[in-house]
């Protein structure tokens, strides 16, 4: 069935790995909605499958091609890319330390603060850029997470994959590498030594702003693999059906989208960089970035499809700027079709790293310069 061998990644996710459906011949898969299946007469269940919770067919496929994508043993689906982060928090221990990055996605450093914490986890936020605070924070048979995000919301600093790696597993803990920005047509991060790579797949996995789902894929299928799956099983954190046919036809153009989305923020940082409005651009395309030489190295054929702005003048000139923008979509969350700008103070609250003059942008895959043309008159406007 499977006629992606020797293909590379861009053809296996044009084809969904080549894949069709044997009962049909359909080159598109039918969507499989029940939440049951048959037992045989002799009390047994021959098809492998029970009950939708713990697994669905409508997975394999979106499953599969991911896990390929990534160079992983498996992957697994979730309701959202929180469900599937929390997922390998929870597959820890009361008492285990783990380590994550203070710049990082909010809502699940608020998770771990707030939640995990209290559930008995000892959770250490540092800077996981620099490897001597990672190597001086290690507790050797007392760490067991080190948790990364590269580039890493919303300032979009980079950590070097393997050689975080490295010290983790001197330390006997395992790596988990939120990839969301990149995706794995810029970076795989088990080739990097990642044990885990976790993505909100509501954002460039499917690329349309028309789903929330996550994704694990796993190095290996070891035991604490199985207790991943055992806890999207019996805490229900299962993706719909539909979601997971949509994500599915999201990934064929995967490729397409993420390299267009990549050259624009490229050439909108360059644009932007000296720009008599602007204080600074963040993005680890720029060749002064403080990660640009790492970024260089771990990321493949691109930085990625965001990056940040600091407007000169403060919150206020940046929310007056967003209030211009007549192309760009004022809204939170990233990776679409779409370009959307957010002033990101406002959605983090106390607590965020993110300066009040910034914005972030994700860049869609408009043309590049009507995303520029749009944001240079939004800027003029936004300083009246
Ligand atoms: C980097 C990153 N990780 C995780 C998440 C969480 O994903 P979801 O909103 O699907 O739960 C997001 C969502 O914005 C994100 O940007």
């Amino acid at each position: 069935m499977d006629t992606a061998d020797g293909r590379r990644p861009e053809s296996i996710a044009a084809q969904a790995l080549g894949w069709i459906d044997e009962a049909t011949r359909a080159i598109t898969p039918p969507l499989h909605v029940s939440t049951t299946y048959i037992r045989d007469p002799d009390n047994q269940y021959r098809s492998g499958r029970v009950y939708a919770r713990a697994d669905n067919p409508a997975f394999d496929q979106a499953e599969a091609v991911i896990a390929r994508l990534e160079g992983g043993a498996q992957a697994a689906l979730f309701a959202s890319g929180m469900a599937a982060a929390t997922a390998v928090f929870q597959a820890l221990a009361p008492g285990d330390h783990v380590l994550a990055p203070k710049v990082m996605y909010w809502s699940l450093r608020n998770w771990l603060m707030n939640f995990a914490t209290h559930w008995g986890l000892q959770v250490e936020l540092i800077d996981m850029t620099d490897p001597a605070v990672v190597a001086a924070a290690l507790r050797p048979g007392k760490t067991r997470l080190v948790w990364i995000e590269t580039p890493a919301n919303p300032l979009w600093t980079i950590t070097d994959i393997a050689a975080t790696t490295a010290l983790a597993r001197r330390a006997g803990a395992r790596v988990a590498v939120d990839s969301t920005v990149a995706s794995p047509v810029l970076t795989r991060p088990i080739e990097h030594g990642a044990d885990f790579v976790m993505h909100a797949a509501t954002k460039y996995l499917n690329g349309h702003s028309d789903l929330i789902g996550g994704v694990l894929v796993t190095r290996a299928d070891d035991d604490a693999w199985k207790r991943i799956k055992t806890i999207r099983a019996q805490l229900g954190a299962t993706l719909g059906s539909f979601e997971a046919w949509l994500l599915l036809r999201g990934l064929r153009t995967l490729y397409l989208r993420v390299r267009a989305a990549s050259q624009s923020a490229q050439r909108i940082a360059e644009h932007f960089a000296h720009h008599e409005h602007i204080e600074a651009v963040l993005y680890p395309g720029l060749a002064d970035a403080s990660g640009h030489a790492i970024a260089a190295r771990q990321m493949a054929g691109g930085f990625g499809g965001m990056l940040s702005i600091r407007v000169k003048g403060g919150e206020a000139a940046a929310v007056a700027t967003a209030a211009h923008v007549a192309l760009w979509k004022r809204a939170t969350s990233l990776g679409g079709v779409e370009s959307l700008v957010e002033h990101r103070a406002s959605v983090e609250g106390a607590g965020t790293p993110a300066p009040a003059d910034l914005l972030r942008l994700s860049v869609g895959i408009e043309d590049c310069d009507d995303l520029i043309e749009d944001l240079e008159q939004a800027l003029s406007l936004g300083r009246r």
